[in-house]
């Protein structure tokens, strides 16, 4: 297999990045063999190890993770083009559990408490793999600022000021 194992500095530096990421995506794997992938917003670190996702409306990645523990969570800045996949061992943290009201507080800081959460995913980090656009081997020269400029353009956002 292909994975990398995590560096020191990339798990270091997780939380902040799991944590400034607007988007991930959620990887499970399905009874059918096919990979299960949908999109999550309400998610944090809780530190470099611990993610935690807010089961809004995903019956299908529970369902996976009941069946199977392993799961990939990616996340990619799109406008630095960086980003990293997340290995992980994730199980479900029902209401009943002791650690469910304070995971959920955290959750709802995200949503004003507006999305009953019916559950809470918990990951463990187990391997992260870091994404780079190929414009960062292709185009070498090329500043992270431009790179920035061009994805602005790209997805046709315009800057604040
Ligand atoms: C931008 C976006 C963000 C979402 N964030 C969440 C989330 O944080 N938690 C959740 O349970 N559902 C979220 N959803 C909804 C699920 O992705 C959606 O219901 C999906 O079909 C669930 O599929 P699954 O059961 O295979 O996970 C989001 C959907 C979109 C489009």
């Amino acid at each position: 297999m292909s994975i990398s194992h995590s560096s020191n500095r990339s798990k270091q530096e997780l939380k902040n990045r799991i944590n400034s990421a607007k988007l991930s995506w959620l990887s499970t794997i399905g009874s059918d063999g096919f990979p299960n992938v949908s999109p999550k917003e309400i998610f944090r670190a809780i530190d470099n190890d611990t993610i935690i996702i807010a089961n809004i409306a995903s019956p299908k990645s529970e369902k996976n993770i009941r069946k199977h523990d392993k799961v990939c969570l990616s996340l990619i800045d799109i406008f630095v083009q960086k980003g990293c996949k997340i290995y992980a061992e994730a199980v479900i943290v029902d209401p009943s559990s002791d650690s469910y009201i304070a995971y959920k507080t955290e959750l709802e800081q995200m949503t004003n408490g507006d999305y009953p959460i019916k559950n809470i995913f918990r990951l463990k980090v187990i391997k992260v793999q870091n994404i780079l656009a190929p414009s960062y081997s292709i185009k070498p020269n090329e500043s992270v600022e431009e790179k920035i400029e061009k994805a602005m353009q790209y997805y046709g956002v315009k800057p604040l000021k």
